[in-house]
């Protein structure tokens, strides 16, 4: 039986490594650490690839979100409206923006429900998020017709590194995107990183201004800003990335044909669609299963790495949780983190270790009547794959 972990960026590693290495000596001979050179062509070349006028690399993620959302004018007093079924950053980004979070439904695709949007606008709504969740984009163009045309379209494509909607990439879609860079995303660094994405030359260069104590130059502080830049270090690694992103995606389809293929006859997993009009990359391939904690432990048990993403909607989190949005307030993205269960996928992940996904996986389900269970270190093993 083989073990499957449910990341292993060696493979990836591997396939970098000289020229990181090299990137690394030019950036420590040069000891030019922040910004810089490297950073200002991995921005120019992401910017290229996404379709944007303008990349700002900065810290994190969630910085991103935040800094774009900062920069397109949105603060206190405003709401911005979020899907319920996101990782929490996309929510903290909007609190630490000074806004507040509305949370609005996901429909069967993990995509925010647009029909939902028109009846949530009210005069305080600033912006939405369109989060473009396990790597396939949300219909853009429906939130964009639902929403007047001063409110704010945000992507959050932090899942989303190289998805294309109508032949468009992901963060090309709206006024302002946020991505991140950490290092298990599509595009990875070695430690955190992000970027804002965004044609809008205003916007940019505010981003630009607020990642760095609000000011393009050293000591110049025209606003309050703070400091979360890009390093070249991350820099190097992002731009070796870069020129492989569309073939490791490529992969990551692949993989997700096969996964899809190779469950076709267990009639209790729904595997995850591809909605038309979408070029999907698959940072996750999420299935949705009966009984989804006892599978999951089964899976675990036998070593092969499973994950959940994510288990608590974020309306349900302690940190947003409010008599406003009540259990069952948000019911599709409710039932759908009851059953979701994300299967490893990566460039790397062998036709062998996927068998072994899939075999673990079915021996679970099929035992889910016949076997009692499993207790705690117990360890039932999952037929070998051939
Ligand atoms: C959907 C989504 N938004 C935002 C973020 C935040 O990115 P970071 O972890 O780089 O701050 C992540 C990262 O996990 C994410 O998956």
């Amino acid at each position: 039986m083989t073990a499957v972990p449910m990341l292993d960026l060696g493979w990836q590693h591997e396939r970098v490594a000289e020229r990181v290495r090299t990137g690394f000596d030019r950036v420590f001979a040069a000891t030019s650490f922040i910004l810089g050179p490297d950073v200002e062509d991995f921005e120019t070349a992401f910017a290229n690839y996404c379709g944007v006028d303008h990349v700002i690399g900065v810290g994190t993620g969630t910085d991103a979100l935040e800094l774009a959302l900062r920069a397109a004018g949105v603060g206190a007093g405003d709401e911005v409206i979020i899907p319920a079924n996101t990782f929490v950053a996309t929510a903290e980004a909007v609190v630490r923006a000074g806004a507040e979070v509305r949370f609005v439904d996901c429909d069967q695709d993990f995509l925010l429900d647009s029909t939902l949007l028109s009846a949530m606008i009210t005069e305080r709504t600033r912006a939405v998020i369109a989060v473009h969740l396990y790597g396939q984009t949300a219909d853009v163009d429906s939130i964009r017709s639902a929403i007047p045309d001063d409110i704010i379209l945000v992507e959050d494509a932090a899942q989303a590194q190289g998805a294309r909607h109508r032949g468009r990439r992901a963060g090309s879609l709206g006024d302002v995107a946020g991505t991140s860079f950490y290092p298990g995303k599509n595009l990875g660094a070695y430690g955190d990183a992000g970027a804002v994405m965004t044609s809008s030359a205003r916007i940019a260069a505010r981003v630009a201004a607020l990642r760095n104590h609000g000011g393009l130059h050293k000591y110049e502080h025209l606003e309050v800003g703070t400091n979360s830049r890009l390093d070249s270090l991350q820099a190097v690694v992002l731009s070796a990335k870069l020129d492989l992103l569309d073939e490791w995606n490529a992969e990551r389809v692949r993989l997700a044909a096969r996964y899809t293929e190779l469950l076709a006859d267990v009639p209790e997993v729904v595997t995850p669609r591809t909605v038309p009009g979408n070029d999907h990359v698959f940072h996750q391939y999420v299935v949705q299963v009966p009984e989804r904690d006892r599978v999951l432990a089964e899976l675990q048990t036998n070593d092969i790495g499973a994950g959940l993403h994510y288990r608590t909607p974020v309306h349900l989190l302690p940190a947003f949780a409010s008599e406003a949005n009540p259990v069952g307030s948000f019911p599709v993205a409710e039932r759908l983190a009851r059953h979701i269960l994300s299967l490893p996928i990566y460039p790397g992940l062998s036709d062998h270790q996927q068998d072994s996904v899939v075999e673990c996986l079915r021996a679970s389900l099929l035992s889910s009547v016949a076997v009692p269970p499993i207790s705690v270190g117990a360890r039932r093993r999952c037929p070998p794959t051939g």
